[in-house]
């Protein structure tokens, strides 16, 4: 899947993590669609949605200017082994973008007719995703203990990080299935892992949602034959990472925790009888315990 024409779709593709992803994937050669909730900078949660929409100019240039930011950064940023940064100055130009190498998608992925909408318009333009990679996530409040959480803040942190991904995987997997390629990537995170912290307490719903998050990928991982039918299906914990999510302390960057992501992403498929292993939790290259 390294090579040039891959298209991979990423939710929560215009911020963090999963804009660290796009940045390297670029490289990769894949062609790209982000996609973002709103085409309006405010990052973080649980402010007011809207509606699915096209792309738009704006929103491509807010995309550069995350990109930008995000590249720019010492540290942070995706870097060619020389310290140079060809992708940034790639990944920014308007030319890329209106050229279709990057696309810009909003669409709230809880909505399930906002993501029929987005694969209507993608499929009117001629655009096969190959790669799905489910970055788009909301934390919990941080008073979301269980018998503290409105039902509206359950429903709205399930229907980001649990039901966004279903939907995602509803309106693009039938077609790699019938393609027989294609690899679905979701982001869960360690809150989310039974023989981890996932069961001890506190940000219940986003906990919760991250563990249903994995059930959802191993199940259907199983239901596509564990890679003999050129499927993979994985998910990630990325670490606690800079990002607007995770906030300015956080040990790494958005960039590494997007590493094995993009590994995921690019890595060798095996062959159909010995396919790689699929329908794992992976942590930094590594199978983790669900
Ligand atoms: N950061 C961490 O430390 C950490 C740790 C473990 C797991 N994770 C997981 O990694 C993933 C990425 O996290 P992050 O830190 O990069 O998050 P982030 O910086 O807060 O970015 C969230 C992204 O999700 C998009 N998004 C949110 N709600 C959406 C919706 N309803 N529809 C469509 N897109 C939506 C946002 O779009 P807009 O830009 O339009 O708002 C943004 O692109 C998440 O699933 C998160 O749970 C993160």
């Amino acid at each position: 899947m390294t090579e040039l024409g891959t298209t991979t779709l990423i939710s929560g593709g215009t911020r963090g993590i999963g804009l660290a992803a796009a940045a390297a994937l670029l490289d990769h050669g894949h062609r790209l669609v982000l996609l973002g909730r709103s085409p309006h900078l405010g990052a973080g949660g649980t402010g007011a949605r809207h509606g699915s929409g096209d792309s738009t100019a704006t929103g491509a240039a807010e995309v550069r200017a995350r990109l930008r930011a995000l590249l720019g950064q010492t540290g942070d940023g995706h870097r060619a082994p020389d310290g140079a940064d060809p992708v940034s100055a790639e990944l920014v130009s308007a030319e890329l973008v209106s050229e279709g190498r990057v696309r810009v998608e909003w669409a709230d992925v809880a909505d399930p007719r906002a993501v029929a909408a987005l694969a209507e318009r993608l499929a009117a333009t001629g655009v096969r995703v190959d790669v799905l990679i489910n970055s788009a996530g909301l934390m919990s409040q941080r008073s979301a203990k269980t018998l503290r959480t409105t039902p509206a803040h359950w429903r709205e942190v399930m229907g980001v990080n649990l039901d966004g991904a279903f939907h995602l995987i509803a309106a693009f997997v039938p077609g790699m299935v019938e393609r027989r390629s294609g690899r679905i990537i979701s982001l869960s995170a360690c809150l989310g892992r039974f023989t981890g912290p996932g069961t001890s307490g506190g940000l219940a719903p986003y906990r919760v949602a991250k563990a249903a998050l994995n059930a959802l990928t191993k199940n259907l991982a199983a239901e596509t034959g564990e890679g003999t039918r050129g499927i993979l299906v994985d998910a990630v914990c990325p670490g606690h990472c800079r990002t607007d999510m995770g906030g300015p302390d956080a040990p790494r960057s958005a960039a590494e925790g997007a590493q094995t992501v993009v590994w995921l992403a690019t890595r060798d498929p095996g062959s159909r009888e010995h396919p790689v292993l699929t329908g794992r939790l992976w942590e930094d290259g590594r199978v983790l315990d669900w």
